[in-house]
């Protein structure tokens, strides 16, 4: 990340307290999307990453890592691939469930838009408890993908996201920003 671009990214996060239930510190990107200065600069950083890894193709995950994967996939000058919650594509799909705190859920991507010869590389907004982020990378392979890396733009350290991610990586680098 160039000098002062990291500085500038951190300043158009918002932190909101207790949202979206008591407690919690909600790490709100919309300044950062309004800023067509910081967007940008962070949308030359994810392409970098993305042609740094030798990706094919860009895998966003739903939803707020669409709107960041997607111009990153279209700077790098690669194809995007969205990997949505259940039941919203309607073509041939790879499904892969994973656990949540509180019951589970369900992520699917259509197989054909992953092929053989793909390395991808997975954009999100934040890693979290690491969950969403390791059942994509499960996806992509079963798709037949091999993984280039991953790239966040916020990790919270604290919820231990790294750690739960490292067998799905299977040695892929994970950058945050
Ligand atoms: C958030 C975030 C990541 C995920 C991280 O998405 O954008 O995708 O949670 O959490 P994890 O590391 O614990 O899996 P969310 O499902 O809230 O949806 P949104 O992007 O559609 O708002």
């Amino acid at each position: 990340v160039p000098d002062g671009v990291r500085e500038m990214l951190a300043s158009r996060i918002h932190d909101v307290p207790d949202y979206p239930k008591p407690g919690v510190m909600f790490k709100d990107i919309t300044p950062l999307l309004a800023d067509p200065e910081a967007f940008s600069a962070l949308t030359d950083v994810l392409a970098d990453i993305c042609a740094a890894y030798g990706a094919t193709k860009v895998v966003g995950l739903e939803a707020r890592g669409f709107i960041l994967a997607a111009p990153a996939a279209v700077r790098a000058g690669v194809g995007f691939v969205p990997v949505r919650k259940a039941g919203k594509l309607p073509g041939a799909t790879l499904s892969q469930a994973y656990d949540l705190e509180y019951g589970s859920a369900e992520i699917e991507v259509h197989a054909e838009d992953l092929t053989g010869s793909d390395r991808v590389l997975v954009i999100d907004d934040v890693l979290a408890t690491g969950g969403t982020a390791e059942a994509s990378l499960r996806l992509i392979r079963r798709a037949g993908a091999e993984i280039a890396g991953v790239a966040m733009l916020l990790e919270l350290g604290f919820l231990g996201g790294r750690k739960r991610l490292e067998s799905a990586l299977d040695g892929a680098p994970m950058e945050s920003l």
